[in-house]
């Protein structure tokens, strides 16, 4: 049996950094080198400041203080580390396609492809190549070709091992994952990698499937859990016409175990790099099979979350007696879930397009995302000018400086410190009527009414 001596891993975003760190923690014998195109993002892994790491996790500087230096390293010499390797993880970004066919829908497998042709070109003994990107079913196919075809003669073969993790809690997922994923056809290059695994996590949660399956799997546990969310949160437009509260709602049907109570909060609309492109890849292979009743089906997800963004924002102008022109909008948070500096798809984003289409002012505090990134996230819709986005929206480094004079606050990001403020002084700063808009229902309801406030949460 082959026991793994060297790793690498092509891609040092949120899953490569965070997935290698923890994997070199627990294997002192085995070197791993995450290589990355971005000699910037490299160059903040290699920080001595761990405050300047490119992926904020908590957990995550303990992880690097430990391994770094030791066996875990970070190099833009892509070649060096994929031809010292004996397996090598792909972990690099597989966005929706922009352009051409299955543009708005297909997974972009540009930057997979062009990781086979390197490692193919570079390798001169037998890999291990692991798929660590969510991709779509038979990819590991297209991959195969690709090696083979284009190789030196050594040998490839394909695993497929889908990362679960969920970012703000990144390290206790991998540390403690509920399983790990393994699809592949050499009964041998699996063992490899559970071996790898098989360091700090039980064999029983460790799950080998063909390779179809797994790829798959990844593409289904993230429809199934975005459902859950667009599930709840068409429920929790129904409980505001109604007199329900979801929350109760949400209890009363977790607590029966067929159910579970898991990701059943309602919110502002699901986030994130990964669920709305992995349910329309999902779409676009049911699609491309001629299923268009599952294709549907699983369209709505994403169709129910587009609509609860844009719900959000009309409640805030509708509210605010339909106009929000020239009135001062606080956000509190901007990335797409707490404890991450993370803004991909963030609903933050769409909500503040919404109000600045209404000529809103937006001032945004949240307290790990950079202006830099807002303002490029705002941009990067194309709605306006940027020279608009920067006389319409003001980011600010407290939660002071948002709400003094506001007219409204909208909630977008469940950071936990937004519970701790002095709502009592909040609401003295702020015009008169003074609107909360809890997008995540995380503060009190009670107590911000009986402060005075016009609160406005979601599903109640
Ligand atoms: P990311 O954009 O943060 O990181 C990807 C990195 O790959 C970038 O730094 C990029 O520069 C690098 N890269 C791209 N092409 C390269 C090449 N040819 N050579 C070297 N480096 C290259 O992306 P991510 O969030 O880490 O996601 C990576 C994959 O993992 C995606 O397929 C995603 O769907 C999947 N995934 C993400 C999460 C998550 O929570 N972010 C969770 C599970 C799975
Ligand atoms: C998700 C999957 O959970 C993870 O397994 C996969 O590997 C990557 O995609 P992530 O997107 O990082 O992880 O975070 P997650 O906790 O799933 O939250 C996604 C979005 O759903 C966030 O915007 C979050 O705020 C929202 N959400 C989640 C809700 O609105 N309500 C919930 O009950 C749960």
């Amino acid at each position: 049996m082959k026991k793994i001596k060297k790793i690498a891993c092509i891609g040092a975003g949120y899953v490569g950094g965070p997935t290698m760190s923890v994997i070199a923690q627990k294997n002192v014998d085995v070197e791993v080198t995450v290589v990355d195109l971005n000699v910037a993002r490299i160059a903040a892994w290699n920080d001595g400041d761990l405050n300047h790491l490119p992926v904020y996790e908590p957990g995550l500087d303990d992880v690097i203080k430990e391994a770094r230096g030791r066996n875990l390293f970070f190099s833009t010499d892509v070649d060096k580390a994929i031809k010292e390797a004996d397996m090598i993880f792909i972990s690099v970004n597989t966005p929706t396609k922009t352009y051409g066919k299955g543009k708005g829908q297909a997974a972009d497998l540009k930057f997979i492809e062009l990781c086979a042709r390197q490692i193919a070109a570079v390798a001169t003994s037998d890999k291990i190549v692991v798929e660590k990107s969510t991709l779509p079913v038979r990819t590991a196919e297209a991959l195969k070709s690709i090696l083979d075809n284009t190789g030196n003669g050594v040998n490839f073969d394909i695993l497929s091992n889908p990362e679960f993790l969920a970012e703000g809690t990144a390290v206790s997922d991998l540390h403690n994952p509920d399983r790990v994923l393994i699809g592949g056809e050499d009964a041998e290059a699996i063992e490899a990698l559970v071996q790898v695994y098989e360091a700090w996590v039980p064999r029983e949660r460790i799950l080998t499937t063909n390779l179809w399956s797994s790829e798959l799997s990844k593409l289904v546990a993230n429809a199934f859990l975005a459902q859950r969310v667009s599930s709840i949160n068409a429920i929790s437009e129904l409980c505001e016409v109604t007199g329900a509260n979801v929350d109760e709602v949400a209890r009363a049907i977790g607590q029966d175990s067929r159910i579970g109570s898991k990701f059943l909060k309602a919110s502002v609309g699901f986030g994130g790099s990964c669920f709305q492109k992995d349910i329309l890849n999902l779409v676009y292979i049911a699609r491309s099979y001629n299923l268009t009743a599952v294709a549907d089906y699983w369209e709505q997800v994403i169709s129910l979350n587009d609509h609860q963004k844009s719900r959000f924002a009309e409640k805030i102008i509708q509210t605010m007696y339909n106009t929000v022109n020239g009135k001062q909008i606080a956000f509190l948070g901007w990335a797409f879930k707490k404890d991450t500096n993370d803004t991909r798809e963030s609903a933050a984003i769409y909500v503040a397009d919404h109000l600045l289409d209404e000529e809103a002012t937006v001032i945004i505090y949240d307290p790990k995302v950079s202006a830099e990134q807002i303002y490029k996230d705002l941009d990067y819709l194309g709605t306006r000018s940027a020279e608009d986005n920067r006389r319409l929206v003001k980011v600010v480094e407290s939660h002071h400086d948002a709400v003094k004079g506001a007219h409204a606050i909208a909630i977008l990001t469940e950071w936990d410190e937004f519970k701790g403020y002095d709502w009592q002084q909040i609401k003295n700063g702020m015009k008169k009527p003074s609107f909360v808009f809890d997008g995540r229902k995380i503060l009190n309801k009670k107590q911000l009414v009986n402060l005075g406030f016009d609160y406005y949460s979601i599903g109640e």
